[in-house]
Order: C-alpha cells, then structure tokens, then sequence
C-alpha cells in the first residue's frame, strides 16, 4: 500500500469522516479503533466506492502494547504510511 494513511478512532465520527475526506483523494487508509464490525464495513464501503485499498486493525489503544502492535501490523504488510491521524478519543 502506498500513500496510506493511518487513522485512529476512523469507526465513528470526526475519524470516519477524515477516512472518507482521504479517500476520496486517493490515499490508501489503515483504520484503527476498537469496533471490528464498523471498520470492516467502513473498509468495504470505501473499497467499492473509491478503489483505494482500506485495512483495518481493530485494537484497544489503551492496551499496553497498542504501539507496537500497530508497528507491527504496518511492517508486516509493508505498508508505506504517509500520514499519522491520531485521532481517537481516550475516554
Ligand atoms: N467532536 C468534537 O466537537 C471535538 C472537539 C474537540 C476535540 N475533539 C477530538 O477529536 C477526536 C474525535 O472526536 P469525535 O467527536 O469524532 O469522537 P467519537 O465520535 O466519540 O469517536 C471516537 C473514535 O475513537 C475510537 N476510540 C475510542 N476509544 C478508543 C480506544 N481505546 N482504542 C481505539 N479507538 C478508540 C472510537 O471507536 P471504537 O469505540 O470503535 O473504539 C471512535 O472511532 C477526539 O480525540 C476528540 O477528543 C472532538
């Protein structure tokens, strides 16, 4: 994936919107919030609709070992990030 954008907290709200705003410009995104069943059919919505390659990492950013998870995830599917949107809400 090139050009991906990262974004946490994409399952609702502000992060949601951002998702579709980057889409809509070309970026590939990798989602990051704790609702799998909203990331997955966000993903496949902006698949279809855009042709962008979305992913999803359904996580608790709270969790101890959230970072390197994501760290983890990126490398693994050799993902080039662009840009880093953090934007989930702590609470
Ligand atoms: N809305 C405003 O007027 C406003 C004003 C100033 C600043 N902000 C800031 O803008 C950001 C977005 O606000 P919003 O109103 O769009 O919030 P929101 O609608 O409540 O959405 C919050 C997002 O964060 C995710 N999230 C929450 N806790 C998480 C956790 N522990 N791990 C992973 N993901 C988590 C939620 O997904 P899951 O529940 O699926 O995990 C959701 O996708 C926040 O940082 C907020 O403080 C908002």
């Amino acid at each position: 994936m090139n050009n991906t954008v990262i974004i946490t907290g994409a399952s609702a709200g502000i992060g949601k919107t951002l998702a579709y705003e980057f889409a809509r410009h070309n970026y590939d995104l990798l989602l990051v919030a704790r609702s799998e069943d909203k990331l997955k059919k966000l993903c496949t919505e902006l698949n279809k609709s855009y042709g962008i390659t979305a992913k999803f990492l359904p996580l608790d950013l709270l969790a101890d070992n959230a970072a390197e998870k994501v760290l983890g995830f990126v490398k693994g599917s050799g993902i080039d990030v662009s840009y880093l949107i953090n934007n989930a809400r702590n609470g």
